[in-house]
């Protein structure tokens, strides 16, 4: 199984080697020639390769790891059908004002989506630190295991993401549908928090009743209480 990361930065890096060290072949790009940061991998993650973006797409997990308004400029034809992991967060601060970004009524892994067409994405590690990355991650069974929230609206594509995460030495906590990843973006409870996931949990259940959550649930026109419908959860992809 191997995994591809788009991006050499600070998160890039960092999960790289946590994959590598569970094992998984690992593939890291950047926005150029792989020379440039051939020797940063091999540093940060020793036994992952450096190789051209489309490279890395052919990948059976692809983690976005880069700026979130460079999502458009990746191969965006070449991730189509693949199992994308979303790791990315709008910062108006660092990315200016997007109203597509900002809207309250999409989460922004829905409009990632949109810029992905084809593309099966799911919502994680975007609300884990570097240094939590880094520093946290524990065995499964470890009272100090950190949980990680996934949002994705096709079981088929939130199990191998959760596997996938519980291997990397975090525990996996399921948000239900790609709209849910609202609830562990920037600016919510959950995001920075390095929580366990029973704590994670309960952050993840308060985001309706945080102020946050009321502006969600008014521009969506839902009430400010979690949603109970069937498009809260990951379901079966129907083929065909
Ligand atoms: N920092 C955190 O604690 C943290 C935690 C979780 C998630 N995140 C999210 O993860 C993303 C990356 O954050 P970061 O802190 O790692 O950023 P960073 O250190 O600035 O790294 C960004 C990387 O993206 C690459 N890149 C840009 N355009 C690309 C393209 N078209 N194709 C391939 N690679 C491209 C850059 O390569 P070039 O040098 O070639 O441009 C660079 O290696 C952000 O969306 C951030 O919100 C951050």
């Amino acid at each position: 199984m191997r995994v591809g990361i788009l991006g050499a930065g600070r998160v890039g890096l960092v999960l790289a080697h946590l994959a590598r060290a569970a094992g998984r072949e690992v593939v890291v790009a950047n926005s150029g020639d792989p020379q440039d940061i051939d020797y940063v991998v091999a540093n940060a993650a020793p036994g992952a390769r450096a190789v051209w973006a489309t490279e890395a797409c052919e990948s059976d997990i692809v983690i976005l790891a880069v700026p979130i308004l460079k999502v458009p400029s990746l191969p965006v034809e070449a991730l189509s059908e693949r199992l994308v992991v979303d790791a990315t967060n709008y910062w108006w601060e660092t990315d200016g004002h997007h109203a597509e970004l900002a809207d309250p009524t999409t989460s922004t892994s829905e409009t990632v989506a949109k810029w992905l067409p084809g593309a099966n994405i799911v919502k994680a590690l975007n609300h884990a630190s570097v240094w939590e990355l880094e520093n946290l991650s524990r065995p499964a069974g470890h009272p100090e295991r950190r949980g990680i929230a996934i949002a994705g609206d096709y079981e088929e594509d939130v199990d191998p993401v959760a596997r996938f995460i519980s291997e990397i030495g975090f525990s996996p906590v399921r948000a239900g549908a790609l709209a849910e990843g609202v609830r562990f973006e920037p600016g919510t409870e959950a995001f920075g928090a390095d929580a366990t996931p029973d704590v994670l949990r309960r952050m993840l259940h308060r985001f309706w009743t945080s102020q946050r959550g009321l502006v969600v649930a008014r521009a969506r026109g839902i009430e400010a209480a979690p949603p109970t419908s069937s498009s809260g959860v990951a379901r079966v992809r129907q083929n065909g």
